[in-house]
């Protein structure tokens, strides 16, 4: 989702200006002169942490928004203060445009039951109770029959991929089986929103990866808002729409992975996201350049071999004139045909591919061909948008290394 595509669209959650002090006297925290003083003076001088400052975001509906920082940056106080487990000390928190910071402890209740739930690190598993009785605990806690909600709770392990361990215990668990139920129990209550505070972290990296894909092929399917928290820049670029990046309990950039990476808002954001290989990132529209030759089927070889000399290069593109891509032609093949009544089209050649413009960088690699030539770059209607050249696209491998 990028910002074009949010014009219009309300968001589900709309965070401004929270602030969260903890320690004696956090309001002090708020006035002047206080306010403006670093976290570490501020700790100095009246032995308050300032674990949120000013922190204002919003998220949109089906949207998978990471926050990432380092240790101790926020991110957990963050979502202990979006689901309300912990009091905010300033600052608004509407979800569907209510103000959760006024909400009682009936409304929070109902709240946790219905809009959000959250996939805790360590799974938060009940170890007297089997899978299934796990995977339905939420709509226990709901109220919710046994019949519905193991029917509910076996549908939902089905999705993650536990399907006959109904029966088994906590023990006989491995750590991304574990963490599977804690995602099926929150899933079961059906919750617009998910909170999920590092949930991958204590698994092995492998483990972690595939948990990671699988993630981002169910949110396809389920299409949940999700509010996801890592500090590992691998995880948030694969399953972020957009990020934003904390420190010392501020946010210091919001935007999506590419423009983290392609405008990061100070040199903090340059050296966090530098380990990111652009080419996993960056599309191809980001090195697309319009070719210095376009031919239509209808120009002579004379022609396209004079505007070729011109522009000093050795491949145009064709284009019919309804401006459909129709591919590309080499300067040696076009001189390998003596004979100019040979339709000039007839000499494209056929084994370059086009790609569409949100092909990532390093999917278009392996587009890369012998002869030197760009790839073409087409939108879903075939009509030609431009092309990528080889020495574009290795500029930026390049810079990855
Ligand atoms: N209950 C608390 N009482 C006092 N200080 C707290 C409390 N909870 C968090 N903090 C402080 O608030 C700051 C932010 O902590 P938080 O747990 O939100 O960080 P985090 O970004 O989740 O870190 P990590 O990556 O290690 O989980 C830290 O300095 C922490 O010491
Ligand atoms: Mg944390």
């Amino acid at each position: 989702m990028d910002s074009n595509t949010m014009q219009g669209i309300n968001p589900i959650i709309s965070v401004n200006s929270l602030w969260k002090v903890f320690g004696k006297n956090p309001q002090t925290v708020l006035e002047e002169p206080y306010r403006n003083q670093t976290r570490a003076d501020i700790q100095q001088e009246l032995g308050s942490v300032v674990a949120l400052r000013d922190v204002s975001f919003e998220v949109y509906p089906g949207e998978t928004f990471v926050v990432m920082g380092l240790s101790g940056s926020g991110k957990s106080t963050l979502v202990r203060c979006l689901i309300g487990l912990i009091d905010t000390t300033s600052g608004e928190i509407n979800v569907d445009g209510e103000d959760i910071t006024n909400f009682d402890a009936r409304n929070l209740r109902e709240f946790r039951r219905t809009k959000m739930a959250m996939v805790f690190q360590n799974f938060g598993l009940l170890p007297h109770k089997n899978v299934l009785d796990n995977a339905a605990y939420g709509l226990e806690v709901k109220g919710i029959n046994k019949e519905d909600r193991h029917s509910k709770a076996r549908e939902m392990l089905d999705k993650v991929g536990l399907a006959g361990w109904e029966n088994a215990n906590q023990t006989e668990l491995s750590g991304g089986m574990q963490q599977r139920v804690g995602l099926a129990r929150a899933l079961a209550v059906d919750p617009d929103i998910l909170l999920m505070d590092e949930p991958f972290s204590g698994l092995d990296p492998l483990i972690r990866r595939q948990m990671r894909e699988e993630l981002s092929l169910l949110q396809t399917e389920i299409q949940k808002t999700i509010i996801f928290i890592t500090h590992d820049l691998d995880e948030a670029i694969t399953i972020g729409d957009r990020i934003a990046i904390m420190r010392d309990g501020e946010i210091i950039q919001i935007g999506t992975p590419k423009e983290i990476i392609t405008e990061p808002a100070n040199e903090f954001v340059r050296e966090f996201t530098q380990g990111i290989p652009k080419t996993k990132v960056l599309d191809i529209e980001h090195v697309c350049t319009d070719p210095d030759v376009v031919f239509t089927p209808n120009d002579s070889h004379a022609v396209v071999r004079a505007k070729m000399d011109h522009a000093k290069t050795d491949y145009a593109i064709g284009v019919d004139p309804e401006a459909q891509y129709i591919g590309i032609l080499s300067r040696d093949q076009l001189n390998t045909v003596l004979d100019s009544t040979v339709a000039i089209d007839s000499l494209i050649d056929p084994s370059i591919l086009s790609v569409l413009p949100d092909t990532t960088l390093d999917e278009a690699l392996s587009f890369l061909n012998d002869q030197n030539l760009p790839i073409p770059v087409v939108d879903d209607k075939n009509a030609f948008i431009g092309v990528a050249t080889q020495p574009d696209l290795l500029k930026v491998v390049a810079s990855d290394l």
